[in-house]
This record gives C-alpha cells, structure tokens and sequence, in this order.
C-alpha cells in the first residue's frame, strides 16, 4: 500500500521540520527504484507529505509514446487523491533523481502541485544540493480558476 504516515503535520513549518524531510527523501528514493524509464534512463522519485501527516510516493513512467510519460511528482499526487475521501492538501514534496541532477518539477507538476497545495514547500536537487522553495516562488501567478475547487 502507498500510504505511510510520517505522523501529523500540524502546520507547514513542522512538515518542513528537519525530521520530516530526510523521511520524505527516503521514501522518495524507494519509490524512484521503481522508475520505468527505459527511454531516458533517467529514474526519479517524488514523497507527497499531506497535511493529515499521510505521505504518497511516485516514480516516473515513460511510454513508447513519449508524451504519454507521466512524472514521478504527478504520480504522487494522483496516488494520494485515490487514496483521499477529500481533497489531499499537500504541505511538502520532495523529488529526487538516480543522478544527482539539478531536477526541479516541470511547469506541468508546478500547476498540478498548485490544485493541492497552493503554499507546499518542494525540495529538489539544485546546482548546489537540495534546495527548498514554496509553490509560489516557482509558480509566480500561476493559473486558477476564480473559485477554489470544491473538496
Ligand atoms: N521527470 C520527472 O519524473 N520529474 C521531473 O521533475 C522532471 C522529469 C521525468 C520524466 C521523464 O521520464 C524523465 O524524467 C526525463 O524527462
């Protein structure tokens, strides 16, 4: 089951807490084990950590049809939305690659994390180790529809 609670995050600063994170890598580097990237070669992993303390991991799966390949970050998030009676709100995401590449999350998983977790702080490898950064600092006026999108 892709469901291990790290135990409650009461806020966003205590999801970040330094306890949180390397679990949230953990788990995140499991998950990019599974990676089916015969294409790239490039295996990448994501960690979802929700505000009810849930975390929902994801690798990348690429396709033969190229733009068929969907994100580890998106299956993540997709995985946690399964899993939730209600809407998931994200917190905090972790992403990681088997090359210690710079990897931020691409425009796509931006706009998908801003529907579930419109302040989540994302860690990724930068040109200098892991950096942290919210979803508005990489999103800068992303798009939204008028309304919240119901529960
Ligand atoms: N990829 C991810 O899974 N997440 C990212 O943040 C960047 C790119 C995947 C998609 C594709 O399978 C491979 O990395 C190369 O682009």
């Amino acid at each position: 089951m892709n469901e291990k609670p790290l135990g409650r995050a009461r806020s966003p600063q205590a999801a970040n807490s330094a306890a949180v994170r390397p679990k949230l890598f953990r788990l995140a580097r499991a998950a990019m084990r599974h990676a089916y990237a015969p294409y790239s070669e490039f295996r990448v992993g994501a960690a979802v950590l929700l505000r009810d303390g849930r975390v929902f991991a994801g690798c990348n799966v690429e396709n033969a049809s190229y733009g068929l390949t969907i994100c580890a970050e998106r299956n993540a998030i997709f995985a946690s939305v399964a899993a939730s009676a209600r809407k998931p709100e994200i917190v905090a995401v972790a992403v990681c690659n088997d090359r210690g590449m710079p990897c931020s999350p691409c425009g796509a998983c931006r706009q998908v994390i801003a529907e579930f977790g419109s302040q989540a702080t994302i860690w990724y490898q930068g040109a200098n180790g892991i950096v942290g950064h919210t979803l508005p600092q990489l999103l800068p006026d992303g798009f939204q529809l008028e309304n919240d999108a119901p529960s």
